[in-house]
């Protein structure tokens, strides 16, 4: 695989192009618009000048990087691509849009990879003719930082595809990959939401106070965060529509969004980025 397209120039997409790129492959990004296509070249640039300044990649090597992602309006490009991966907004009709018209224009053997969190890669490899080319690539945020990759094999995926996106996975993007069926949450998720729900529970019950509770599982397991600082990180709207697609797919009661984040999310109390979740950041 050296002719790679990343569909999305956004959070997850330049950081695929990113590393796909210093990994020494061709990466041609699509995005909608030209301020959005400059915004997702800035990026690409930002990003791996900032490996630069922290003495991580050498001066040269970032040049050869950057000089390796293309940023292009137009899908007809994608025609030689030997893999793309979709990195466009969480919104089901868009992404099957989007895998149709790639089915249409990409070369029958370039195998289709999606990097959806919650949309069962089944539904968008049926918006192709090649189902059996379809896979999930799951990348984690920041994807240069994050060593993880879960691949996710539906149930007709062929082995040879799910084999050679682990492959470049491992081999070419040194990442560390894991297996996963074709379920909401894959492994990551559908091991931490219960945790961070049941984090959330322990608050709402007075049991706890928020700082306790994260600097027990901070001291006593050794995670880096505690849940509820993760929480607030990561988005508390966010975690609340994981939780919601995780109770859908299971119905099993730990999967069950606590009625406190309902209320948090409802009251725009979402984390850092709004200033104030289960902590204050003003
Ligand atoms: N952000 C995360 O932490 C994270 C982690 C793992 C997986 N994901 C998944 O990755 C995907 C992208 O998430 P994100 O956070 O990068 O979103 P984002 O909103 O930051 O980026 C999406 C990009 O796609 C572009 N886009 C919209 N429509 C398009 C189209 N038709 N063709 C090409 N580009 C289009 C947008 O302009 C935007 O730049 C989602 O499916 C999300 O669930 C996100």
């Amino acid at each position: 695989m050296e002719l790679i397209g990343v569909i999305g120039g956004g959070t997850m997409g330049a950081g695929i192009a990113e590393v796909c790129a210093r990994a020494g492959s061709e990466v041609l990004v699509l995005e909608t618009r030209q301020e959005f296509a400059e915004a997702a070249s800035a990026r690409v640039v930002a990003s791996i000048s900032r490996g630069v300044a922290k003495g991580k990649i050498r001066q040269e090597d970032a040049d050869a990087a950057i000089s390796r992602v293309r940023v292009t309006l137009d899908i007809g490009e994608f025609a030689d691509r030997d893999l793309v991966i979709e990195a466009a907004p969480e919104i089901e009709a868009l992404k099957y849009e989007i895998f149709g018209k790639l089915d249409e224009i990409v070369k029958p053997s370039g195998i289709l990879a999606t990097n959806t969190s919650s949309i069962p890669v089944i539904k968008v490899a049926r918006a192709t003719t090649r189902p059996e080319h379809v896979v999930g690539m799951h990348f984690f945020n920041p994807v240069p930082v994050m060593p993880l990759v879960e691949i996710i094999s539906t149930l007709v995926t062929s082995p040879e595809s799910a084999a050679a996106v682990t492959d470049y996975a491992m081999n070419t993007l040194r990442k560390i990959t894991v297996q996963a069926g074709d379920r909401s949450g894959f492994i990551v998720n559908a091991l931490l939401v219960p945790y961070l729900c049941s984090a959330i529970r322990m608050f709402e019950s007075g049991y706890a106070s928020a700082e306790d509770i994260d600097a027990a599982m901070k001291g006593g397991c050794g995670y880096p965060m505690g849940p509820l600082t993760l929480l607030d990180s990561l988005g508390l709207d966010v975690a609340l529509a994981t939780t919601e697609t995780l109770y859908a797919e299971f119905a099993e009661p730990h999967y069950a969004p606590p009625a406190l984040l309902r209320r948090m999310v409802e009251a725009g109390r979402l984390g850092r980025k709004t200033g104030r979740g289960f902590y204050n950041y003003t």
